[in-house]
């Protein structure tokens, strides 16, 4: 059972790639391979030089030498770069946001766990973006548990297999419509219950197109379109992609958990795959009540560093047909001048230290840059050791299969892109080390 539903998730990322025109070409030497016309280099030997900016030095240039100092000044700084260039800034919580518990508590899984279903409504009209979350307890526990949240790509009626769970909707793209998350086309995704539970802690899914639908033509369906202001047909180049704007929602779903007495809000892990990565990244950095992180190959946007020209590129990510809605519309201008984006992903890294961060990659995923990931976490290491905790105690990047599990962790299987059924137990391991 477990196999299948994480075998299946797998499948799942293959036809959210497909869903987005991902194609890779196939070709017969790497030199030539291309995505939408841009070369993608796959060659060691051809990444070139770059510097990293230093996240221990202010844009005045003055060090950062203390802790203080980081949490103060450095850190909102970052912050706030990483809003204007690459994610976009996202509205304050709404006042008007309400909580319906549809599902209070419904036994499951042969009586081990508590099922609850909640309805998230972003504004007072209750026709508009809202989002379903589907959280399961373990029904032994006493007292408040930690939560594993899952950002999924996935209606929670096809993410988990268990009756009663309220039927989502999918968004098609093509044909700019909602439709109801029947089984069959666009059924991927999927999430392991038991094993949270057994181990005493609860998990939970949400739908990201929920939030907001994941297409260019999205954005009428979806949470940003309660913020466009009269006459605006898109956000402004510094506001919210769909990135923030799933991030934001997330934020919505810790506000739900603030108010559940069976939750503990202090420690709250999020989990997500590829560019749900880069999202569960970019919310615990900028939304510090996230205990901790697990990033599944988030890749370009997401942990690898853009510097280094190895797989994608921020000039891939923002090609007019891919994912330009992802991110704030000023991030196409890193496009063809790396050299000059102001951050690069170990200072998103280095924005969620203290609390735990662990990247997961798969040496066959060049696409997504395992090394760079790696790279990326040595880079942020200064800045988890200024606040007293340990990144990577070496720059030798481990093989496939050797997890370095500090604060700061980093794990590749032997694969490809997404989850293999062993990453969870690393992901558990991990959990267990910082959360119990
Ligand atoms: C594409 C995209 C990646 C992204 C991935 C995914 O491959 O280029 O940046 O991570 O889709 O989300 O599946």
């Amino acid at each position: 059972m477990k196999n299948t539903i994480l075998s299946f998730q797998m499948v799942a990322l293959a036809a959210v790639a497909c869903l987005a025109s991902f194609t890779i070409a196939q070709v017969a030497d790497d030199k030539d391979a291309s995505i939408a016309g841009i070369p993608v280099n796959y060659t060691e030997a051809r990444v070139g030089t770059y510097t990293l900016p230093d996240p221990l030095k202010m844009s005045d240039g003055k060090p950062v030498t203390d802790a203080k100092t980081w949490l103060a000044k450095r850190r909102p700084e970052i912050v706030r770069l990483f809003e204007e260039n690459q994610y976009g800034r996202t509205p304050e919580r709404p006042a008007d946001m309400s909580f319906d518990v549809f599902d209070r508590g419904t036994p499951s899984f042969d009586g081990k766990a508590i099922r609850k279903q909640i309805t998230i409504y972003f504004s007072k009209d209750k026709s508009g973006p809202k989002a379903d979350l589907l959280l399961y307890l373990p029904a032994s526990a006493i007292g408040k548990v930690p939560v594993l949240l899952n950002a999924g790509f996935s209606a929670n009626n096809l993410a988990v297999s268990d009756p009663g769970i309220k039927t989502g909707w999918i968004f098609d793209a093509k044909k700019k419509e909602r439709a109801p998350a029947v089984p069959g086309k666009f059924n991927f995704g999927g999430l392991d219950v038991l094993p949270a539970i057994e181990k005493g802690f609860g998990i939970a899914n949400i739908n990201y197109a929920d939030i907001d639908p994941d297409a260019a033509t999205g954005l009428p369906f979806g949470v940003r379109s309660l913020y466009l202001k009269p006459g605006q047909t898109a956000p402004a180049p510094d506001e919210w992609g769909s990135i923030s704007a799933w991030a934001w929602g997330l934020s919505s779903v810790l506000d739900y958990f603030e108010t559940d007495a069976g939750v503990d809000a202090k420690r709250i892990a999020l989990i997500g795959v590829s560019r749900l990565g880069k999202t569960v990244l970019w919310t615990a950095a900028h939304d510090t009540r996230f205990a901790l992180v697990i990033a599944s190959c988030s890749g370009e946007g997401g942990a690898a560093l853009s510097r280094r020209n190895y797989g994608e590129t921020i000039k891939h990510l923002v090609e007019p047909t891919r994912f330009p809605y992802q991110f704030c519309a000023n991030y196409a201008k890193y496009a063809d001048h790396v050299d000059q984006f102001p951050v690069d992903s170990h200072m998103l890294l280095a924005l969620i230290a203290p609390r735990p961060v662990l990247l997961q990659t798969g040496d066959t995923d060049r696409w997504s840059d395992p090394k760079g990931e790696f790279l990326a976490a040595v880079a942020a290491t200064p800045v988890f050791k200024l606040l007293g905790k340990d990144g990577m105690d070496t720059d030798q990047m481990p093989p496939a299969g050797t997890p370095i599990l500090h604060t700061l962790g980093y794990f590749m299987h032997s694969g490809g892109h997404g989850m293999i059924p062993s990453d969870w137990q690393q992901v558990y391991k991990f959990m267990e080390m910082h959360l119990r």
